[in-house]
């Protein structure tokens, strides 16, 4: 048979198309790309803050993980993309619009450092993506728009508790602050406290200040010391912490030092040492406390990274487990929104992805009574979660529960 020309390079066109068709369908290909639903993570993986993006990275692989072995989200896997921000917001908002509006992703979850989370929150804002922050607790990192979430609870809280536990545990009645300026958390957990334990009766007999990845402390120290205070309050994180304890005991201050969540790290003892013996922080779990929800999560997790998790890393499990029931009932509310949701945005399914991405955002907001490692999860009308803190006690570089605080 002769067939003409113009037939032919049909023939072969069509049966490519055809070809290339069956491929898409066996691999799935919803929207330009392979069937995955692909969620964002950005994080501290380097500097001064580096264990806290490691920790939370490995608590969200681990959920994820978890979920793609029991069969992914109505049978499709989910894949995190993550960048590291090194420790600093300018990079934290760069990674943010890599995950927005070049890698596409549904959702994403972080940052640990409020100053980072308040650095990229309002690009997940403008391009109405949903975040999730495992771990920030200044007040105003959710205040920047309705897309913003987080699963721990805030500063207004965290100050209080320490405030009280100054008071009524330590009996401390003139206390000395050294805060970071260059850090919103510490600023903002500066205020609360001073506020509120004066309101307990304690007085304030300083504050001192210090700037992110300084590393002499001796000249606030100085100062501090001759206020003769019975306390040294520190809302900061792990490094410099660790640093202050040493030039503290240096220094023949005796006084407790405590502090808050940022001092959760392993690092922060093998900083500080026995420099930090008799000191106290608070923070959002205990991976001492018997509940089996925690004790499955810290077996897990040491089977998987072989190293004993930290709070950090039950907050990145407790916002990735959150997303992931989120998007479950997504899959079954609204299969062709689910749909949308994966694999690349398209020309052709953006506004149905932004739909999606809306209700998965009224999904999330919905949030009662969910069951995380770090307790139960309610979130408010603000988008915070309200949950009990409890606080540590340092011993020979272990942490160990000392008491818990309802909001
Ligand atoms: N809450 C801290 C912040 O907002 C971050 C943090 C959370 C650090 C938990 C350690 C543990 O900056």
């Amino acid at each position: 048979m002769i067939f003409s020309r113009e037939f032919r390079v049909r023939t072969v066109a069509a049966s490519i198309l055809v070809a290339t068709l069956g491929v898409m369908a066996l691999a799935g290909c919803q929207g330009g790309g392979k069937a995955v639903l692909k969620v964002g993570e950005y994080g501290s993986m380097t500097g001064g803050q580096a264990n806290f993006g490691i920790s939370t990275h490995e608590g969200i692989q681990q959920a994820v993980d978890e979920q793609n072995a029991a069969g992914g989200i109505a049978g499709i896997p989910v894949e995190v993309t993550k960048y590291d921000d090194q420790s600093k917001a300018e990079e934290a908002q760069t990674a943010v619009q890599k995950l927005v509006n070049q890698d596409g992703v549904i959702s994403v979850l972080g940052e640990v450092a409020s100053s980072n989370s308040l650095a990229g929150g309002p690009v997940c804002q403008r391009a109405g993506v949903p975040m999730i922050s495992p771990s920030s607790t200044n007040e105003r990192v959710t205040k920047v728009g309705d897309f913003i979430f987080r699963v721990c609870f805030i500063d207004p809280f965290q100050g209080n508790v320490m405030a009280k536990f100054a008071r009524e545990n330590l009996k401390l009645s003139n206390v000395a602050i050294l805060k970071d300026l260059k850090s919103d958390y510490s600023v903002g957990l500066t205020d609360v406290f001073a506020k509120s334990f004066a309101a307990a009766g304690g007085k304030i007999a300083v504050i001192q200040t210090f700037s992110k990845d300084d590393q002499d402390f001796r000249a606030q120290l100085t100062s501090i010391k001759a206020t003769n205070p019975d306390g040294i309050f520190i809302p900061a994180y792990y490094t410099e912490v660790g640093l202050i304890a040493r030039q503290a005991r240096e220094q023949g201050i005796t006084a407790p030092l405590f502090g808050t969540d940022g001092w959760e790290s392993s690092k922060l003892t093998e900083i500080g040492g026995k420099a930090l013996d008799g000191c106290y922080f608070s923070t959002h779990q205990s991976m001492d406390n018997p509940d089996p929800l925690v004790q499955n999560f810290v077996k897990g997790y040491e089977a998987k990274w072989g190293k004993k998790p930290d709070a950090l890393a039950a907050l990145g499990y407790d916002s990735a487990k959150l997303l992931m029931s989120c998007l479950t009932e997504l899959a079954k509310q609204d299969p062709e929104g689910f749909k949308a949701l994966q694999g690349n945005a398209t020309p052709v399914n953006r506004d149905a992805r932004k739909a999606a991405q809306k209700k998965l955002r009224d999904l999330i907001a919905a949030t009662k009574d969910f069951a995380g490692v770090t307790g139960k999860i309610s979130l408010d009308a603000d988008r915070n979660a309200v949950k009990s803190a409890v606080v540590l006690k340092i011993k020979d570089s272990a942490f160990s529960f000392a008491t818990s605080i309802q909001p």
